[in-house]
């Protein structure tokens, strides 16, 4: 029997997503969003203009990950390297940006029935942009659809290193670091990521082949998939085209992958 297309894509899309199995789609999809850079320079535009052509992916990504029922999607947006690493102009432009998507994309969100999120040392960014992320959060807290993580100011080095400090801190509280029990579920517990299951499948755009220090211990088990598509021209087409590659692969455990604890299954990987 053929599968029911869901309401609100396109003629391309729903093509594509006529190939898929909707029994087997992952249940978190992970993006290194790359290419904004390249995408205007190949135009002799400023690299803002990237960024900013960049929002209409999100937002076409975002739209076609929730309608097609995928549980969770998170963003690389902002890693820790570029914060510290790009023209303070460049960064500017990038937390004005992500004011503007809050404010813009909130009824959308909620009209999607998606539920916001945010990884990454939030407390560094400025604080201005952390009033607007609190409110789009709770703006969408109800919602009991797909969660939109946004990674900002992430890295996975630091992820782990705030885990582990984390650990510690609990242990202190509860009774002395003596008593402390570290095993992976225990890492998990302490990981930005507590509220989600590890990526099924990491897609990155602009064809380069390496994680960029994202969810280095969440990816252990993912699918890898690099589309040469720069990010300002990915759509919901190339997401379900990632998705078909995904379910093409054989998955090389089963039972419980996405749980969050699914390292316990891939002694193969
Ligand atoms: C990488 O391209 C992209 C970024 C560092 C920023 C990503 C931001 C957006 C897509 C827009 C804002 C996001 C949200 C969630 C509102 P690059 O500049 O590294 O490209 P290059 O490698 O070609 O130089």
């Amino acid at each position: 029997m053929r599968a029911t297309i869901p309401a609100g894509l396109d003629r391309k899309e729903s093509e594509i997503y006529l190939r898929l199995d909707p029994e087997r789609l992952p249940r978190h999809i992970a993006i290194i969003m790359d290419g904004n850079g390249r995408w205007a320079r190949r135009r002799h535009l400023p690299r803002v203009a990237g960024h900013r052509a960049g929002v209409s992916s999100v937002r076409s990504t975002v739209e076609t990950a929730a309608r097609i029922g995928i549980p969770s999607l998170t963003l690389y947006a902002f890693s820790e390297e570029n914060w510290k690493k790009r023209p303070k102009s460049e960064v500017d432009f990038l937390m004005g940006l992500l004011c503007r998507y809050l404010k813009a994309e909130v009824p959308t969100l909620n009209k999607n029935n998606i539920r916001l999120e945010y990884i990454g040392r939030l407390h560094e960014l400025p604080s201005s942009v952390q009033e607007k992320m609190a409110w789009a959060r709770e703006a969408t807290a109800q919602n009991s659809g797909m969660v939109l993580t946004l990674a900002l100011n992430y890295s996975a080095r630091t992820e782990l290193v705030d885990a582990f400090q984390s650990l510690v801190d609990a242990a202190a509280r509860n009774g002395g670091v003596e008593h402390l029990k570290i095993d992976e579920e225990a890492v998990c517990r302490h990981l930005y990521t507590r509220h989600l299951p590890d990526p099924d499948l990491v897609i990155r755009t602009s064809g380069e082949m390496r994680l960029s220090n994202f969810l280095l211990w969440q990816l252990a088990y993912a699918e890898i998939y690099v589309t040469p598509t720069l990010w300002p021209e990915f759509r919901g087409t190339h997401l379900l085209e990632g998705i078909a590659e995904y379910q093409k692969r054989e998955r090389r455990y089963g039972g419980l992958a996405g749980d969050g604890l699914n390292y316990h299954h891939g002694a193969k990987g």
